[in-house]
């Protein structure tokens, strides 16, 4: 079933473009975004008035993604809340408030209680899910499917690209029918969109250079991954890639927050990956990088081509292509699936079932 590939996680990573593709095209007509199964009229996406983003684990990191996402294409305030949290807090939420929950299998405990919370307080639920006929998928009032196809390795990728695919595709519909993409943006997001795919398929296909990368930090004990706005996000998920299936110790942060404490734990042999592919904060970035390079960290930056300028401060350069600023987290994210990858490889480990984790977490 591995289909040549010495382990499942590799085998979903190089499905992504495939994944991605599937997961969008159907809902592309005519040059237009169409979400049938959203059940929602224009008058119905007019009144939303607050979005809650509800998921655990790679799910949740699709929902900060999310949250920038769309509160840019559809000007729609978005809360993100882990469902862990979100299930014992009471939440108030305000009239006209959708509800998305996020699960690649639609098992998750914690995850399904928060959607039966927001369902008994009288709030639409709409599930982003990949499991066909899943818990979640049949208790919400409406499915979103990402074709992802089943996703064996406990590690998600090729889920999490989709869900991320899910969140622009609906990011879009709300901007369009709200008024807040023009309509020549509209047809380039459109464009880029399809375009994301083969430019995933392009940082596989340059793959090695990871690996080497992968080999030589193998050791290293601490990992910090920093980055601001959408390479925050983009760092969360790097860093659990990392943390679970090659037992290093790795957080990540948004890079602001450096100075208010995790500053002090840079020290020599530290590796940060510092993510900057986000023009407006890329000089911000940097320097927030050049901090830690002279308290002794050693750097990798993951930026798009273009953005040469990283190498006056990086250790190595991981180029991803360039895209619409939104979409970037869709590229910048395979690299980092890639290292970690190739560090639970050479660090002898069980890539796809790494200890003490389930790939369903159906119970809280
Ligand atoms: O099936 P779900 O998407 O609801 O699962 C949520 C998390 O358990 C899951 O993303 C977990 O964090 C993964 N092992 C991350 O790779």
């Amino acid at each position: 079933e591995k289909e040549g590939f010495e382990h499942f996680m590799l085998k979903e990573i190089y499905e992504q473009p495939k994944a991605v593709a599937d997961t969008i095209s159907p809902r592309i007509k005519n040059g237009k975004i169409v979400i049938d199964e959203l059940e929602m009229t224009d008058e119905d996406i007019k009144k939303v008035s607050r979005i809650q983003m509800v998921a655990c684990g790679s799910a949740y990191h699709v929902c900060v993604c999310a949250k920038y996402v769309l509160e840019k294409l559809a000007k729609i305030p978005v809360d993100v809340d882990l469902a862990s949290e979100f299930r014992y807090r009471n939440p108030l939420m305000a009239k006209d408030t959708l509800v998305i929950v996020v699960s690649q299998s639609g098992e998750t405990a914690d995850s399904l209680a928060a959607l039966r919370e927001s369902k008994k307080k009288g709030y639409k639920v709409l599930g982003i899910v990949n499991v066909v006929g899943s818990s979640i998928a049949r208790e919400a009032d409406s499915v979103f499917y990402t074709w992802a196809g089943p996703e064996i390795s406990v590690a998600t990728t090729k889920a999490y690209s989709t869900q991320l695919a899910a969140v622009y595709l609906i990011g879009l519909l709300f901007g369009k029918v709200r008024g807040t993409i023009k309509d020549k943006e509209y047809r380039e997001y459109i464009h880029e969109l399809g375009r994301l795919p083969e430019k995933i398929q392009k940082i596989l296909d340059e793959k090695e250079r990871i690996q080497w990368l992968a080999n030589k930090y193998s050791h290293t004990k601490d990992v910090f991954f920093i980055g601001r706005g959408l390479d925050y996000a983009i760092s969360l998920e790097g860093s659990l890639k990392l943390k679970e299936i090659s037992y290093i110790h790795s957080e990540a942060y948004a890079a602001g927050e450096l100075k208010h404490g995790t500053i002090s734990l840079i020290e020599e042999g530290v590796l940060v990956v510092g993510a900057a592919t986000q023009p407006d904060l890329f000089e911000k970035e940097v320097s927030n990088l050049v901090e830690v390079r002279s308290r002794g960290a050693c750097v990798l930056g993951l930026t798009s081509y273009g953005n040469y300028s990283i190498e006056d401060i990086a250790d190595f350069t991981v180029y991803v292509p360039k895209t619409q600023d939104v979409f970037t987290t869709s590229l910048a994210v395979v690299p980092l699936q890639l290292l970690a990858y190739y560090i639970s490889v050479a660090k002898g480990l069980d890539v796809d079932k790494p200890r003490n984790l389930a790939k369903s977490v159906t119970v809280e």
